[in-house]
């Protein structure tokens, strides 16, 4: 956290998400706070705690001013107050137009290859043009007369806004980090507002992504589209004097050292019997998936492979259960709305295939879960699933590796995550490869217990040196230097 600070070097932080960290719901009375089920807030939820700066987002949920003092404004954590939220309130219209249509219906499959077609209208380009614009509007009126603000724009809701702010403030250093992963040149050309997006994106003194294969595709866009000096030496864009760095910064979590955690007192064998308990069900072999219900996540895939193992191996039928925790998500969207059905209907086929007595192949808990909720299941599991078909990071392979204070457990991980860069001690699988992830739960369950602590030590120690005040400081440092050279070379 200080390492954070320092890079800050005494300027103010703004992040700007789309997600806000905490939500207020009215319920009769009474105001309930959740925390969104999002990799983006557990990422940058300790680095804005750490550095009391101003997080602005969308306001979604539905408690008033009148019932509590939330309205625009409000100092967070609720328990521990450190940092600013500002919200900005949108319309039905707005949110479906910039939110629901084009962020999700277009963005968002246009970057994953999960074979989704995106979906371009222009009423939803034009509300989202609208919405950058309204929270450059805050973000000028938050950062106000600061001499040096440090502005970090988070992911592909907010493609427009560098430049619209930069318009604006050009002394503010701007860097915007996109969370999903970014398509080839080709692939990407199918949006018919691609050259405004890239020049919106452009207006940025440092464009972020994950990995460099994902800095490589849009560094080819760029190239491809617009008249601008690409330069592949030292990643980075000029154009009409102004150049912007490409650079990759792999997000991760808070891990910051094995220090004593009272709540690990509690051995896996307990978690696992008191969860067991509580779910109504006997095994003796438990895995655990952590998803919002999204059809890049691989979660049929997933089934189908428990489905093998129990083919391959019947000697797991009665034994090995596989836990899928699916949060709701995106439910205004048809493709969501479907995708949630076919998951259901996936665990019902495969448990009436082989359920008996007490034990079942897949209990599907489909709601939100708080992070201690979560902890218990990372940490009862002997195994954790992530088999995204696509995936900028995956968080939650970075989270059960954080949760394993006991070396035990084995990761299994899709090969097109970006993590699956950084965490070469999981069992790495291809999510489409049906046979193959069975056969990785089986080695999963094999593994012998020293070479699971062996792999899990390793990935502990990879994600502690890479944790996320390790990508915020050097994304901070990087966009402060960046700024740096352009006045040395009088680029503005
Ligand atoms: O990381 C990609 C991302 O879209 C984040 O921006 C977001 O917080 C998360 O996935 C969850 O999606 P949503 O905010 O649409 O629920």
């Amino acid at each position: 956290a200080d390492h954070v600070r320092n890079k800050l070097n005494g300027s103010s932080l703004f992040v700007v998400s789309n997600r806000e960290p905490y939500t207020h719901t009215r319920q009769d009375k009474r105001v309930n706070v959740t925390v969104p089920a999002s990799g983006l807030v557990t990422a940058l939820e300790p680095i804005l705690r750490a550095c009391h700066g101003t997080w602005v987002a969308h306001g979604s949920g539905n408690a008033d001013a009148e019932t509590v003092d939330i309205h625009d404004r409000l100092k967070v954590p609720p328990d521990d107050p450190r940092y600013t939220l500002r919200r900005i309130w949108l319309g039905r219209e707005e949110e479906d137009g910039y939110y629901n249509g084009f962020a999700n219906e277009g963005l968002w499959p246009l970057c994953h290859i999960a074979h989704t077609r995106p979906i371009f209208r222009t009423s939803d380009w034009e509300y989202y043009n609208k919405v950058n614009k309204k929270f450059a509007d805050a973000l000028v009126e938050e950062i106000g007369s600061e001499e040096h603000p440090t502005v970090l724009i988070q992911d592909y809701h907010f493609a427009l806004l560098p430049r619209m702010l930069k318009e604006r403030l050009p002394h503010a250093r701007v860097a915007i980090f996109w969370h999903i992963p970014w398509p080839n040149a080709e692939s990407f050309s199918i949006c018919p507002w691609q050259r405004e997006l890239l020049d919106g994106l452009l207006g940025a003194d440092l464009i972020g992504f994950h990995t460099q294969a994902h800095c490589n595709n849009f560094l080819h866009t760029v190239d491809h589209v617009l008249e601008a000096k690409v330069d592949w030496e030292h990643f980075f864009i000029e154009r009409n004097q102004h150049r912007s760095s490409v650079l990759p910064f792999p997000i991760s979590v808070e891990l910051v050292e094995d220090r004593f955690d009272a709540r690990n007192e509690i051995s896996a064998e307990e978690e696992r019997s008191t969860l067991l308990l509580e779910l109504g069900i006997e095994a003796t072999f438990l895995g655990v998936g952590v998803d919002r219900v999204d059809y890049t996540k691989g979660i049929l895939e997933r089934f189908r492979a428990v489905e093998s193992l129990l083919e391959r191996y019947p000697k797991y039928q009665g034994k090995f259960t596989f836990i899928q925790i699916g949060a709701p998500t995106r439910s205004r969207i048809k493709r969501y709305v479907d995708f949630q059905v076919e998951v259901k209907n996936e665990v019902e086929r495969i448990n009436a295939r082989f359920k008996r007595g007490k034990w079942k192949p897949i209990v599907f808990q489909n709601r939100e879960h708080t992070h201690q909720e979560v902890q218990r299941y990372y940490r009862a599991a002997h195994l954790c699933m992530v088999t995204s078909l696509h995936d900028g990071m995956n968080l939650v392979a970075k989270e059960y590796v954080a949760a394993r204070q006991d070396e035990r457990g084995v990761l299994i991980l899709s090969r097109f995550t970006g993590a699956a860069r950084e965490l070469h001690d999981a069992i790495i699988v291809n999510p489409y490869d049906v046979e193959s992830t069975a056969e990785a739960i089986a080695q999963a369950l094999e593994m012998n217990v020293s070479e699971m602590a062996d792999r899990m030590r390793r990935m502990r120690r990879s994600v502690m040196e890479h944790n996320i005040y390790w990508w915020a400081g050097s994304l901070i440092g990087q966009l402060c230097s960046v700024r740096l050279r352009q006045n040395r070379t009088n680029i503005s």
